[in-house]
Order: C-alpha cells, then structure tokens, then sequence
C-alpha cells in the first residue's frame, strides 16, 4: 500500500497520481504516440468537427489539449487535484478540465468519452469497474462511442522487466513489477530531499474476456477491438494494448 504518511489514509491511485513523484517518475511521457493515436481514433470515429469528447482521467490532459487543437470540444476529467490544476493553464473556452471521479455519471452527455492509457481497473472492489462502464454508457450521446485504451495484460506479462532503477530529476526510483492475485504490480522506492518513499502501482489483469463480460452486463455494444495505437488488429499474445471500442 501506498506509505506517503498523511496520504497514507487515501486510496493508493488517488495519492500516488496526485504526487508530485508520479509525474516526475513519468515526465517522458510519450506525446507523439499520443497524438497520432488520437488522429487515428478520431478519423475512425469519423467524429464530427463540434464534437464534443470527455477525456476521463485524462492526467494532466495531453490528449485532452491535443483534441482541442484539433478543433473538438474537449472536457479533461481526472481524480487528481494537482494533475487538474496543471491540465487548467491549457484550459480555454472549447477545453475545460475538472476533477470528477470516473465511477460518477456526468451531468452532460458527451460524442465521444476516451478512457486512455491504462486508466481502468485500480479499485479494490470489482463492482466499481461495472458501475465506471455504465457510468461511461450514461455520459454518452444516443450516437456518441466509447473507447477503453488499456493494457494488454498477456503481452504484459510475458514482457514483464522484473527490477530496474530509473534515474529522472537525480532521483533514483527502484522499480520491482509482479503478478500477485490477479493483479499486475508495481513498486516504486525512492528517496527525495532525505525522505523515503514507497508506492505501489497495482492494476487489475482484466483481459479482453473479462470486459466483454462486464460490458455485456452494463448493457454495452463491443462494436471494435484494436491492437496497437495504429488501431492494427487485436491478437492476444503479441499485440501491446487492448482498445476497445464500444456504444
Ligand atoms: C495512467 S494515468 C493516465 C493519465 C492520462 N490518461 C495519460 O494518458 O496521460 C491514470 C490516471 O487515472 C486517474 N484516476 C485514477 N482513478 C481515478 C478515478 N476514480 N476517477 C478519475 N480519474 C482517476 C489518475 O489520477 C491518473 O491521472
């Protein structure tokens, strides 16, 4: 569990995302791939140009901001108080961002809502995965699509590097990944300005069964399943991620 003292009472995914470590540990995050997968899910999509697109737990919004660029009317929603408040300097009249917690339907309804990157299956209780897609379901327009962009946990774990030391800022974050109970781990240590730090990463290994099991009880239509962010076809041992499309 995560041990950052006074957040120590908090669920893991909302003190470790909201840490200044978190984005630190992740600053390289990849923007290139990221755009060109968004211009290959929205030309796909064939969305309209006023579309308007919900990035749910969109971090600190490098897809939302990426969208609006694009001309969509794009809202970044995430847990994370600071990754929001960092999402907002980029905020403008057709790009807004807030802190909503994705189990919640929202007020209004959206085109499309793009859930990215592996920002699914954190809870400890498994209803709330289903209450998140029904949730998602509720969000959308009669016509709007879905998209759940998650890892693919057999290539996952046939790919796992069970120890590295990455050094980003002069801190060196000691990583150890595991599978434990149906759930790909990740332990982060480090230290920063003499104090000692541990987290811990821990997703569901939900599989492509898994969802269609869950989203067949939420009522939802699988419509598409990519394999990769070129949206090549999905195979279960070799493809790097598992994107769903669905209504
Ligand atoms: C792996 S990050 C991905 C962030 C972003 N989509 C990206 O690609 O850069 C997962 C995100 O999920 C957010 N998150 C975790 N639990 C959440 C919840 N219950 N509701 C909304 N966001 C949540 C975290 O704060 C974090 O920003």
């Amino acid at each position: 569990m995560t041990e950052n003292k006074n957040l120590s009472t908090q669920k893991w995914y909302a003190s470790w995302f909201d840490s200044p470590f978190y984005h630190i540990l992740y600053k390289d995050r990849d923007y290139n791939e990221a755009q060109h997968f968004m211009d290959n899910l929205t030309s796909y999509l064939n969305l309209p140009e006023e579309a308007k697109i919900l990035d749910l737990a969109c971090g600190k919004g490098r897809h939302s901001i990426y969208l609006n660029s694009l001309g969509y009317n794009v809202t970044g929603a995430d847990l994370s108080e600071n990754s929001i408040a960092e999402a907002s300097k980029a905020a403008n009249e057709t790009l807004h961002f807030k802190v909503h917690d994705m189990r919640d339907t929202c007020k209004e309804k959206y085109d499309a809502i793009f859930n990215l990157f592996t920002s699914f299956g954190y809870f400890e209780n498994d209803a709330d995965n289903l209450t998140t897609l029904k949730a998602i379901h509720n969000s959308l327009t009669e016509t709007g699509f879905a998209c759940i962009d998650f890892m693919n946990v057999d290539y996952v774990i046939a790919n796992l590097v069970p120890e590295e030391v990455k050094t980003v800022e002069n801190i060196d974050f000691h990583i150890k990944r595991y599978v434990k109970q149906n759930h790909i781990y990740k332990e982060i240590r480090f230290t920063a300005e003499g104090e000692d730090y541990h987290f811990t990463e821990k997703v569901q290994a939900l599989r492509l069964t898994d969802f269609e099991q869950m989203m067949e009880e939420a009522g939802i239509y699988l419509l598409d399943i990519f394999g990769n962010y070129k949206l090549q076809k999905f195979f279960k041992n070799e493809s790097e991620r598992l994107i769903m499309i669905f209504k």
